[in-house]
Order: C-alpha cells, then structure tokens, then sequence
C-alpha cells in the first residue's frame, strides 16, 4: 500500500528533535528528513559511539541539509535499551545536557526497537523483545516527560512520538495467568514466547500504555500520539533466520515501501497534526481506528493490570518516575 507525499510546506524549521535509533532504517532516514525541513539540534541515539559519529557524518554530509540547514547541529548519544541502566544513563545525560545549556526538547520520536524470533533474556532478566520495544521505551518516555511539558511555548506544544506496528492487532492479551500472578513478569517465561507473536505483543503493550499515559497528560501539555509506517525495507529483520527472511523479503517486496516514505509517516505525526492526534494512532500517515485489540473488552480490562504491573517495574528503577506524569 502506498504513503502519499508529505505536503511541501511541511517544516521543522528551528525545532529540536530527538530520535532514537538512528543510525540504520526509518529512524536515520527521519533524521535526515527532519534536518532537510530544518530541524536544529538534531539528537541521535545510537548503540555505540562509532555508529553515532559515522551517523552524525554522513546526515550532515548530506547535499539537501547542506544546502538547506548548513548550520545545522547533531550531537550524538549513546542509548543501550536491553539494559536498565542504559536507559537511565541516557536520560540523565541527556537531561544534564539540555539544563546546562538552557535547551529544550521540542521533539522526541522514540523509534529503537528491535525483533527477534528466539526467545532471549535482557541482562534485566526480561524477556528481550519485551524490555527493549515496550518496558525501556516506556520508562525513556516517562524520563522525558519533564524537559518536554518544560519546553512548551507559545507557538508550539512539545511532541512525543511512539513509533508501533500494525502488527499489535495480530496478537492478543489472551490467557494472562491468576490476579495473584505477575502478567508482565510470566511473559519472561520461554514457554510463553511465541516467535510469531512476541513483536506484535511488545507494540501492543505500548499502545496500551501510550492510551493510559495519555488519559494523564493533556494535549496541552504533551502531544502524545503514534505511528506505524506500515511494511518498511529495513534490516529489522537481522535476527530472522534465513528462511523466513526469503518469506520476508518477498512480502516486502510486493508490499513493502521505502525507508524514506516511512520517515515522512514519522515526520506527518510530529509536524502536520496537532493537538487532536493525542492518544491516537497514525498508520502509513492515515488517522486509523484501534482495533478491538485495544479498545475491546479483554485489553480495558488488562490494561489497568498492565499499568500497574510497569510502573511497579519502572518505579524500581527509577524511584519517583510516575510523578513526572
Ligand atoms: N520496518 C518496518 O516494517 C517497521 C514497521 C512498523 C514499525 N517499525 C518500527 O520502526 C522502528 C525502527 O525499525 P527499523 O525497521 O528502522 O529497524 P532497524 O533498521 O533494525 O533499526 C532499529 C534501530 O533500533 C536500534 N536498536 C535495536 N535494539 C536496540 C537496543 N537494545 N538498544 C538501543 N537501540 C536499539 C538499532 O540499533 P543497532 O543498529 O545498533 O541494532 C537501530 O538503530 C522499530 O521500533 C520498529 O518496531 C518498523
């Protein structure tokens, strides 16, 4: 399925923004859309150093952001998600930073993920897919959640970005264990990974506490909405085994678009709606319904259990990180 055009007036004209994961796929392709529309500083959040700086170089060696941000700024963060204090070290970091120079942050596009069909243990203890795309995503956005109400002005509301999938409506809550058992802490269990079903549940479990946070914040304080760029010719499949890859490639082949137009998804969100895309969800940059996935009985039920379980888990870490809501 095709993603229309950007319309041509779309600017981010003197906006900082932050992308993580942007070193390879959609999340260095929309840094360096959103440097060719005139964003400044630009924030990346690699691995490693060395992927950041190659990175940093080659957005601004880019022709377009030469020509139409010469003076543009990337600095380059190191953010490692499998690990609690990755995550944690990152945002203070980053936090001390903007402080010390008196910055805001008008932007944050919150895009490392990863898939995986082995099942795999975080060094958190975590199953993998789980701590990276939802359980270390929840926790950066929650970390973010002071500088971006802060940096509010009058012209322009601060953006929170979640990068999800339509892959969240193949997949269920179904058969979560006894009230007395931890739900989020049983899907650590191998024998409760399903390869084929893991990925769409971590983009669920964010979707469901993008829709909590949201009933928190008002669009007037933090607009908070998220994307899925549809099937996108990226490498998120690097830890797919080979045959399924070839299944892989000719799906996206057929129906897959380029980086650059899901980059464009991605910047739609941030730059061409406002306010009232808070809480919803943008596919292929079309305002599309939550399926009952979401909103159906099974998902109002867990969900408040799902709430409770992660700011258990987050509170641990980072003691008083709800209060920033
Ligand atoms: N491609 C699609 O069809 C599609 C569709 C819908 C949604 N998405 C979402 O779009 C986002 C970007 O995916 P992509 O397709 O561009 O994949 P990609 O090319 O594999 O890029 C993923 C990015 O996330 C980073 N990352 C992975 N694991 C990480 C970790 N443990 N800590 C910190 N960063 C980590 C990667 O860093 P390294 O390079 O160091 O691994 C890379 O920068 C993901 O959230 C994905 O779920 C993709």
């Amino acid at each position: 399925m095709s993603i229309t055009a950007l319309p041509p007036n779309t600017t981010l004209q003197g906006r900082s923004v932050l992308i993580t994961g942007a070193n390879v796929g959609l999340g260095f392709s929309a840094a360096l859309l959103a440097l060719q529309l005139g964003a400044s500083p630009l924030y990346i959040t690699c691995r490693s150093a060395e992927k950041g700086k190659k990175a940093r170089d080659e957005l601004l060696a880019d022709p377009l952001v030469k020509k139409k941000n010469p003076r543009a700024i990337v600095k380059v963060y190191e953010l490692e998600m499998s690990k609690w204090d990755g995550v944690t070290s990152f945002a203070k970091k980053f936090l001390d930073d903007r402080q010390a120079a008196s910055e805001a942050l008008d932007i944050a596009i919150l895009n490392a993920g990863m898939a995986n069909l082995e099942h795999e243990l975080a060094p958190t203890g975590n199953e993998m897919v789980l701590q990276v795309n939802y359980l270390s995503t929840a926790l950066l956005s929650l970390l973010l959640l002071p500088l971006l109400k802060k940096s509010i002005t009058t012209e322009h509301t601060a953006r929170l970005t979640f990068i999800t999938s339509g892959s969240h409506k193949s997949t269920s809550l179904k058969h979560p264990p006894p009230n007395d058992v931890n739900y989020l802490t049983s899907l650590n269990a191998k024998k409760t990974f399903s390869a084929m079903n893991r990925y769409g549940l971590s983009q669920l479990l964010l979707i469901l506490f993008l829709r909590d946070l949201c009933e928190k914040i008002s669009s007037d304080k933090v607009i908070i909405n998220n994307v899925c760029p549809g099937m996108i010719n990226t490498s998120l499949d690097r830890k797919v085994p080979w045959i399924m890859v070839l299944v892989i490639w000719a799906w996206k082949f057929t129906s897959g678009n380029p980086v650059e137009k899901g980059a464009q998804c991605y910047i739609a969100a941030v730059a061409n709606v406002g306010p009232e895309s808070h809480g919803l969800w943008y596919q292929r940059m079309m305002l599309t319904s939550y399926s009952d996935v979401v909103t159906g009985p099974e998902s109002k039920v867990l969900r408040e259990r799902i709430w409770g379980e992660t700011m258990e888990q987050l509170r641990k870490i980072s003691p008083g990180v709800d209060k920033n809501i």
